[in-house]
C-alpha cells in the first residue's frame, strides 16, 4: 500500500525562504530603554550565530498598549524594521498569553474561575477566560492593529498565535458555553443522561441549568461528563484560535499561523487543535543528564517530535529549545559538549523544519532570568553556549535541502487523547499505572531502537497507507474507530491490540456483549477477565520456546477464531491465551494479552517488521543508544543516525561502511531516494 496523496516534498513554511528557520524567542520590549546598544548588539549577535528568524511580541501587550485603547507600535516597527534590514523573517505574535494590568482592574470578567469558582487575581499568564466577551474584542482589536501595520512587511513569516493554550476556566460564562455544547452535542437532556449514565447516585439531569463542570467541590464521578468537559476545554481553544486568526486571515491571507504546543500536555486534544493550525509546532525541553537516562529521554522526545509532526502530516516547527539549561527543571544541568547540535538535529530527523530556542537573550530579572540563552548576561559572543549555537547555525546552512523534506513511514502508533483522559479516570484495573501515554511510549522505543520511522495518529485519523497500526490500550472507542480499523485490516494491514481495549463506548460506557466491543470480530478475541498484578508479580507469555515476563495487567481471553500464539506461563489461567492473532479480510489482527517489559516487543515487533518487510532507515543493527531517522524529497534520502550516548560507539553501517560515532554525534547521511 502506498500513500496516494502525501507529497515527498512540501514547501518551505515561509514562501520563498527555502532554509530551516535557525533563532526563537525575542524579546525587545524587555529592553526599550537600551535599544540603542542592546538591540544593535542583539542583531551583530544573532548573525553571528548564523540566526535567520526572531519571535517576537509575544508577551508584549503591556508594550503595545500600555493604557487602553492606546497603541504603542513604533518600538515594534523597529524591531521589524531591524529584522528585515538584517535579512530575518519575523515570527510574529499575538499578544493574548498575558495581557496588561489595567485591563483585569477594569474589566474582571476577563480573570480566569479555577474549578473551586474563585476568579484568579491578575498576574502570571494563560490567565484569561475564553468565553469573556470583552476579552475576545480586545484580543480582536490587537490583532487586527497588529495584521493592518505589518500586512506588508517584508519581515513577516510566520504568525505565532499567543503562547502554550493551556488550563481551563470555569467561570459562569464558560459554564454557560458547556451547556450549549452540551445542548447541541446530545439535542436533549434524556439523550446527556442516558450517555453519562446519570442515574447511578442520582446524579440525573432534570434541568440544563444543573450541569456543571467537574469540580472537586461537587461533581467528579460521571465519567462522560468529565470526557465531555474536557472535549469542550479543547473547543474552547479552537473556537479562541480561530477568534484570534480572523483578523489575520483576513488582512494577511497567505502568512501560515500556528500556535505552540507542548508535546503530550494532557489538557487539549491536539488532534483536534491542530486541525485549525497551518503549520504545527512545539516547544521541546529534553532533560539531559549526561548519563545513560538519556537514552530514555531521548526516546521521550523523538515520540514526541513524530507525534507534532503526524498532526499534521507534514513538517513542524521546533519553536522553542533551550540552548542550555532550562530552569524550571529541578536540575538546571548543562548541555554537555555535543548535546546542543544533537538535540536540534534530532527534531530535524522527526520532521522539524525549525531549531528555535526560548530565549535569545536572557532577562536581567523575574523567574526567567536564568534560563539558558543564546547570549548570557555576560553579553558576548565568547561563551561556550553561544558556539554551540553558531555551530548549529553554520550546520543548518548547508541542510537546506532537508527543508519540506517528508518522512516515509509505514508503521503508525495510536495515541488518542480522548482514550488517555478515560484511562485516567478509570477506577479500577491498576489506578496508578494504566500509563497510557508510557505504554505508548514502549511500544515505540522498539521502532526507534531498530530506525524504522513511525506516526503517531489519533484512532480517527486515516489508516490509508500504513501497513502496520498498533493501538496499545485503546479502551475507548470513538465513533468510526472500530470501523476504521476493521477496513484497514480487511484490506490487508496488519493492526495490534493489546489489554484494556475497546472496553468503553466514547462516552465511556461499557459494550455490552464482551469486550473488546465492536473490535471483537476483527480480533477473534473475547476478553472475559482481566487481573491487575501488584508491583513486583509477575506471570509470564509462553511464546516460541520462550518465557518472557508479563506484569501489571493480565487480559483473560477466549479464542474466537483467532489463532492462540502464546499462553500464560502460571496461575489458575495457565496455558490461556496471552498472544493471539485473527486472519480478518486480506489482513491480520495481532492481540497481545499482557503488559510485558521491552524484550517481548522486541522480539514480537523484529518478527512482524521481517513479516511485513517494513524498511529501516538503515540497513543495520543498531547499537544501544543509537536511533537512524528517515527524511526524503522522493530524490535524496536524508539519513541521520544519532547517538545518545556519552561513549564513542563503533556502528557498523552497510554499504555507507563502519562509523566510529563520537559522544553525542548527529551524523546525517545523503543517498539517492530508492523508489517508494
Ligand atoms: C515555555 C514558554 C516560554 C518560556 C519557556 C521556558 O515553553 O512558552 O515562554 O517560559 O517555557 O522554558
Ligand atoms: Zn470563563
Amino acid at each position: 500500500m502506498s500513500k496516494p496523496d502525501k507529497p515527498l516534498r512540501f514547501p518551505p513554511i515561509v514562501a520563498g525562504f527555502p532554509h530551516v528557520l535557525h533563532g526563537g524567542d525575542y524579546n525587545p520590549d524587555q529592553w526599550i530603554q537600551w535599544k540603542d546598544t542592546i538591540w544593535k548588539e542583539d542583531m551583530r549577535l544573532a548573525k553571528l550565530a548564523g540566526i535567520n528568524s526572531l519571535s517576537v511580541g509575544i508577551f508584549a501587550w503591556a508594550a503595545l498598549e500600555p493604557r487602553e485603547g492606546e497603541y504603542h507600535f513604533e518600538w515594534l516597527d523597529e524591531v521589524m524594521n531591524m529584522l528585515a534590514e538584517n535579512g530575518m523573517i519575523a515570527v510574529l505574535a499575538t499578544p493574548s498569553g498575558a495581557r496588561p494590568g489595567w485591563m483585569s482592574r477594569k474589566y474582571p470578567e476577563v480573570l480566569r474561575v479555577n474549578e473551586y469558582r474563585r476568579r484568579n487575581l491578575h498576574g502570571g499568564r494563560h490567565n484569561h477566560c475564553l468565553s469573556s466577551p470583552l476579552y475576545r474584542e480586545k484580543t480582536q482589536a490587537i490583532n487586527t492593529a497588529l495584521a493592518e501595520r505589518y500586512h506588508n512587511h517584508p519581515a513577516l513569516g510566520v504568525w505565532h498565535i499567543s503562547n502554550e493554550y493551556s488550563g481551563e476556566c470555569h467561570c459562569p460564562l464558560c459554564q454557560e458555553r458547556f451547556r450549549d455544547y452540551l445542548k447541541e452535542k446530545y439535542g436533549s437532556l434524556e439523550a446527556l443522561n442516558e450517555a453519562w449514565w446519570t442515574a447511578f447516585w442520582s446524579h440525573s439531569y432534570s434541568d440544563w441549568a444543573e450541569v456543571e463542570s467537574p469540580s472537586p467541590m461537587g461533581e467528579t464521578n460521571t465519567h462522560g461528563l468529565n470526557l465531555d468537559w474536557k472535549r469542550f476545554t479543547t473547543e474552547q481553544f479552537v473556537d479562541f484560535y480561530l477568534h484570534e486568526l480572523g483578523p489575520l486571515k483576513r488582512i494577511t491571507p497567505h502568512v501560515p499561523c500556528t500556535t505552540n504546543l507542548m508535546g503530550t500536555y494532557p489538557g487539549i486534544d491536539y488532534f483536534r487543535l491542530a486541525e485549525a493550525l497551518d503549520v504545527a509546532s512545539w516547544d521541546s525541553y529534553p532533560q539531559w543528564t549526561g548519563t545513560e537516562k538519556d537514552i530514555e529521554t531521548a526516546i521521550q522526545f523523538s515520540f514526541k517530535h513524530d507525534l507534532t509532526r503526524s498532526l499534521k502530516a507534514k513538517p513542524f516547527m521546533l519553536m522553542e529549545s533551550s540552548p542550555s539549561a532550562t530552569n524550571w527543571r529541578p536540575v538546571a544541568k548543562l548541555h554537555r559538549p555535543n548535546v546542543h547540535m544533537l538535540q536540534s538535529m534530532q527534531a530535524l530527523a522527526h520532521g522539524a523544519d525549525t531549531v528555535q530556542y526560548f530565549q535569545f537573550r536572557k532577562g536581567r530579572g523575574a523567574s526567567e532570568k536564568f534560563h539558558g540563552a543564546v547570549v548570557d548576561h555576560q553579553g558576548t559572543e565568547n561563551t561556550r553556549v553561544f558556539r554551540d549555537v553558531a555551530a548549529v547555525g553554520r550546520r543548518l546552512k548547508g541542510l537546506d535541502g532537508i527543508v519540506g523534506a517528508s518522512t516515509p513511514a509505514k508503521t503508525a502508533l495510536i495515541f488518542d487523547w480522548h482514550v488517555r483522559w478515560a484511562l485516567d479516570d478509570i477506577k479500577g484495573l491498576l489506578q496508578s499505572k494504566n500509563n497510557y501515554e508510557q505504554t505508548v511510549i514502549e511500544h515505540y522505543r522498539v521502532f526507534w531502537k531498530q530506525g524504522i520511522p513511525v506516526d503517531v495518529i489519533d484512532s480517527v485519523r486515516s489508516l490509508e497507507g500504513y501497513d502496520l497500526v498498533i493501538a496499545p490500550m485503546l479502551y475507548l472507542l470513538r465513533d468510526g474507530a472500530a470501523e476504521s480499523i476493521g477496513n484497514f485490516v480487511k484490506q490487508g494491514g496488519t493492526f495490534v491490540a493489546t489489554y484494556v481495549t475497546g472496553y468503553v463506548n466514547q462516552t465511556d460506557l461499557c459494550y455490552q456483549g464482551g469486550f473488546p466491543g465492536p473490535l471483537k470480530e476483527v480480533l477473534g478475541i473475547w476478553c472475559e477477565e482481566i487481573d491487575a498484578l501488584y508491583p513486583g508479580e509477575s506471570n509470564s507469555i509462553e511464546w516460541q520456546g520462550k518465557s518472557y515476563r508479563a506484569c501489571d495487567f493480565c487480559e483473560l481471553v477466549h479464542s474466537r477464531g483467532a489463532e492462540v500464539l502464546g499462553v500464560y506461563g502460571s496461575d489458575f489461567y495457565a496455558g490461556r491465551p496471552a498472544l493471539t492473532v485473527n486472519s480478518y479480510g486480506k489482513g491480520k489482527a495481532y492481540f497481545i494479552g499482557a503488559r510485558t517489559p521491552v524484550e517481548f516487543l522486541d522480539d514480537f515487533y523484529r518478527l512482524l517488521g521481517k513479516e511485513k518487510n517494513i524498511p529501516r532507515a538503515l540497513d543495520a543493527e543498531l547499537p544501544e543508544g543509537i536511533t537512524a531517522q528517515l527524511r526524503t524529497d522522493g530524490k535524496t534520502d536524508y539519513t541521520f543516525v544519532l547517538n545518545f550516548t556519552p561513549k564513542t560507539v563503533r556502528l557498523d553501517a552497510g554499504s555507507r561502511g563502519i562509523k566510529d560515532l563520537a559522544p553525542y554525534e548527529a551524523w546525517i547521511s545523503e543517498s539517492p531516494a530508492p523508489p517508494r
